[in-house]
């Protein structure tokens, strides 16, 4: 995308375009995965870090495929805000990381936080987590956004591995 829309649900939903066209024809959860992630790191203005925790044994997140600086590779469900998604089940919006108590600092630069909980048979299997080094970037059209995309990933990819 070489312009970024000045309207946000324009941009979402040319992304939304991007990723249906980007992964079809391809079932394999970490190549959609790796894919999904650099299509919104490269699409979506002023993020320091995209990507997926993938949940094992019902009880802790995993590492994904991502772009940014590297992260925390396993984070129990239930602790900062990706657990906090997956234990409540829904979409995480953090205006300020760090009065939020929780909070796991991946990457100091992080001041905000958009997690969106992924499912596959009605059962919780992972996040789409964003961060942004800028104080509330994420509002409801981001949100609504973002969940779009999740939903798309979700039925393109084979959750059964
Ligand atoms: N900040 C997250 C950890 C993941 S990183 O942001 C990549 C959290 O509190 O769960």
């Amino acid at each position: 995308m070489s312009e970024v829309p000045a309207d946000k649900p324009e941009l979402y939903r040319q992304l939304t375009q991007s990723l249906s066209g980007l992964l079809t024809g391809e079932r394999d959860l970490i190549a959609n995965a790796a894919n999904t992630a650099a299509l919104i790191y490269t699409s979506v203005p002023d993020l320091n870090w995209a990507g997926f925790y993938f949940l094992r044994d019902n009880r802790e997140l995993v590492l994904g495929p991502f772009q940014g600086n590297p992260a925390c590779t396993r984070i129990a469900a239930g602790r900062g805000v990706c657990g906090t998604a997956v234990s409540s089940k829904q979409t995480m919006r953090v205006a300020d990381v760090h009065a939020f108590a929780d909070h796991i600092a991946c990457d100091t630069a992080s001041r905000s936080e958009l997690v969106v909980p992924l499912f596959s048979g009605g059962e919780i299997v992972g996040v789409l987590d964003l961060d942004s080094p800028s104080h509330a970037r994420f509002d409801q059209d981001d949100q609504i956004g973002i969940e779009t995309l999740a939903r798309v990933f979700e039925k393109a990819s084979d959750w059964q591995r």
